[in-house]
């Protein structure tokens, strides 16, 4: 139920801070430490390499996730989109583990490379919203996010909470394979949705950050380096899904590339900046498109912020930045929606949980 909500999303992100505090609580042990089940930390020691399959918003939050699993568990991984596997699949290692990333569990897309990968024998895991799903049963093994029911069709606490998963398998894979994890993930996870909260308490101000930023504009650009490039995958997605705004997520240093052609006077672009190691690539990247005209809506973190930042967001372990850095842009796709008279729960042309190829 919505209860004194307008909208299922706005519920759902509000939800957030909570929902990561539930799966920290389903995958911490008595010692205090993430773990996940037995079985499944096996698959992952003798794994050679991950591939993790997904769509849409859950292929963004695999895309974090293969980062995670490499940087921090020294696991190589890679992360495919459902829809191509098929047509277009990589040369698999010898000991290969499948990860497929769906909050519905019932994606059809995704199905259709469980069901290849199960006829090749090799280890299936689901991380999934719903545990009883297709994509669950048909998996060796599942890993539950613990999101709760999510409503929307935007996809919001399904996706931070993925990406709490992700970060557990990471660090939990890690231990299993003798690998040091140099930062106590249940703190930092626990660190991270308060700091959520307070991003979420600053709904006012994103709210006027949409007015000054994209209430008259058609289309609009967001750039981020490393980890930050994977959010603005997101917070495109986000934004044209629920807003109908032409959205691109983009690489900072593709720009010069290609897109610059598109930037012109007042052309939006929300600059992500969460990760040190590229910090003044991504500012510089703001001055070229600035010096074009562009209207930058800088969003930095604590400790990489500078005078002028539209929202500076509080710190969290920059493995985890991904966590925080995503609310402001699904806030940003709700009240832009929302200016433009759309139907924020229900975006047309889309379904919940996507069941045909
Ligand atoms: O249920 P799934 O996670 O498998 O769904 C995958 C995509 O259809 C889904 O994430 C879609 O992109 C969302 N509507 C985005 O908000």
């Amino acid at each position: 139920e919505k209860g004194p909500y307008a909208h299922y999303m706005m519920k759902e992100m509000d939800e957030q801070p909570g929902a990561i505090r539930r799966l920290l609580a389903e995958y911490v042990d008595e010692d205090g430490r993430v773990s996940i089940p037995e079985d499944v930390r096996a698959a992952a020691r003798e794994a050679d390499r991950i591939y993790i399959v997904a769509c849409g918003t859950s292929y963004h939050a695999g895309l974090v996730g293969k980062q995670l699993l490499e940087s921090v568990a020294g696991i190589k991984a890679e992360a495919h989109v459902a829809s191509e596997f098929l047509y277009n699949p990589p040369l698999l290692s010898e000991r290969p583990l499948f990860v497929f990333i769906s909050q519905s569990g019932e994606t059809a897309d995704s199905r259709g490379v469980l069901v290849r990968i199960r006829e090749l024998g090799h280890k299936t895991l689901t991380i999934t919203n719903v545990p009883g799903s297709t994509l669950s049963r048909e998996a060796d093994y599942t890993l539950h996010t613990f999101a709760g029911p999510e409503i929307a069709v935007a996809s919001t606490k399904a996706y931070t909470t993925q990406i709490g998963v992700l970060a557990v398998f990471a660090c939990d894979c890690a231990r299993a394979r003798g690998v040091e994890v140099a930062f106590d993930v249940a703190r930092e996870l626990s660190l991270a949705a308060n700091a959520m909260e307070v991003v979420i308490n600053e709904k006012e101000k994103m709210e006027s950050l949409v007015w000054e930023y994209l209430s008259s504009s058609r289309n609009c650009f967001f750039i981020g380096r490393a980890m930050d490039y994977y959010i603005c995958l997101e917070g495109a997605l986000k934004l044209k899904e629920v807003s109908y705004i032409q959205a691109e997520g983009f690489a900072g240093g593709e720009l010069k590339h290609g897109t610059i052609a598109l930037i012109e006077e007042g052309t939006p672009v929300v600059a992500v900046s969460t990760q040190r190691a590229v910090k003044h690539s991504i500012r510089s990247n703001a001055q070229e498109v600035i010096a074009r005209g562009a209207n930058v809506c800088m969003i930095s973190i604590e400790g990489l912020e500078e005078a002028g930042d539209a929202l500076v967001l509080p710190k969290v372990h920059e493995a985890l930045a991904p966590l925080i850095a995503a609310v402001p842009l699904q806030f940003f796709a709700y009240y832009a929606a929302l200016y433009r008279g759309c139907d924020v729960d229900k975006p047309r042309n889309l379904a919940k949980s996507v069941t045909v190829e």
